[in-house]
């Protein structure tokens, strides 16, 4: 059992707090914390949780408690302060997506994180589904040999799904983009070479920033990456991992992944259809652990263990996927000019 504390118990902390961390049976709480007494009254009052687990300040649950784990669950600007207080602690740290502001806070996690000896982890939590994990599997094994071309949308519109972000820079890139751009490694299991994109705000958007993008990535091992992403598009909506296409040399490889809309949850996706021939869906493996639970039950392991599972998205490999968030930025301020990710990383 590894002894854990969460940090941070808004919107969507709450909702670790309630759906993911009570069903991973590796985990024990020990220590709920949010700096508004209102977060820790609701974990109390719809949770039950007991007030001497409740707290407003975080050296008083680290110092109360055993904490190895730091589950951080808030917004992206208080990821790195509150992640490097808890590596100097002492504590392991798994932070929620985007890893943090800029590449270089997220560089001195990493290596706080090794001068300390502890485990940092970025929740992906993309990476535990089943398609992109058969898609890694066939792509890895070349099913239907070297990649052509990788296609890849993603489609909501925010103003009718109850979106809250409205003044949030980069709403796109920064905070839904860093899913498909993680994926993207992942799949191809490739760092991306350099990025061109340009992104806009629609008329009549109630966005403060750019809600669409479209972005080509070129990949180290020459693989193209032809990416549309958008926040305000009348489209069929796409499930959250967006719809990938991905054509190969002798057939082609269809699959989306976290198909959650409107209250449903369909299953993850992937077809196979050789040239000319028919599309024929492939059953896919159900895991034990998925989405959130998978990398909550992922860190555990590294901690228990000390082995490094597959998918394990550390802060050190995190770096390459944050880095392709500050590329495509970097690229739309500069009208779409080619952004190198030697450039960003450096
Ligand atoms: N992986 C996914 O699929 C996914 C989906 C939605 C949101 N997220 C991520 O979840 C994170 C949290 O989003 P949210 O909507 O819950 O934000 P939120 O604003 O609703 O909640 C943040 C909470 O943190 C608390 N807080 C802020 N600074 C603090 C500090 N220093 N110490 C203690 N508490 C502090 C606030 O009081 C608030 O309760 C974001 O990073 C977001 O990107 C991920």
């Amino acid at each position: 059992m590894v002894k854990a504390i969460q940090i941070g118990l808004g919107h969507w902390g709450f909702d670790w707090s309630k759906e993911v961390i009570p069903k991973v049976p590796s985990i024990e709480m020990v220590g709920y914390v949010d700096s508004n007494p209102e977060a820790t009254e609701r974990v109390k009052s719809e949770l039950g949780v007991p007030d001497k687990l409740l707290f407003t300040n975080l050296e008083e649950a680290v110092k109360s408690s055993e904490a190895e784990l730091a589950i951080c669950t808030l917004r992206t600007e208080a990821h790195y302060p509150v992640a490097k207080r808890c590596l100097e602690l002492g504590l392991s740290v798994l932070v929620e997506k985007p890893f943090a502001s800029t590449i270089a806070q997220a560089k001195e996690l990493v290596q706080l994180a090794k001068a300390q000896g502890r485990v940092l982890m970025v929740s992906q939590n993309y990476r535990f589904q089943p398609a992109p994990i058969a898609a890694t599997e066939l792509i890895g094994a070349q099913k239907f040999g070297p990649v052509n071309l990788v296609s890849i949308d993603f489609r909501r519109h925010a103003p009718s799904q109850g979106y809250r972000y409205w003044d949030m820079p980069d709403p796109l890139l920064a905070d839904m983009s860093i899913h498909h751009f993680d994926l993207m490694r992942m799949v191809l299991n490739d760092n991306a070479k350099q990025v061109s994109c340009r992104t806009w705000n629609p008329p009549a958007s109630p966005f403060g920033h750019h809600p669409i993008g479209v972005a080509t990535l070129e990949f180290e091992k020459g693989t193209i990456v032809s990416y549309r992403g958008s926040w305000m598009s009348s489209g069929p909506v796409t499930p959250w991992a967006g719809e990938w296409t991905m054509d190969c040399s002798e057939g082609q490889i269809f699959w989306t992944s976290r198909d959650h809309f409107m209250g449903k949850a369909g299953p993850d996706r992937l077809s196979l259809q050789p040239r000319d021939g028919e599309a024929s869906p492939v059953e896919l493996q159900k895991l034990e652990f998925s989405d959130r639970q998978g990398t909550l039950a992922t860190i555990a392991r590294v901690i228990e263990t000390g082995a490094v599972p597959a998918r394990f998205s550390s802060g050190e490999d995190n770096l390459h996927s944050l880095a392709l968030v500050q590329a495509t930025i970097l690229s739309a301020s500069r009208g779409g000019d080619w952004v190198e990710l030697a450039e960003i990383l450096q």
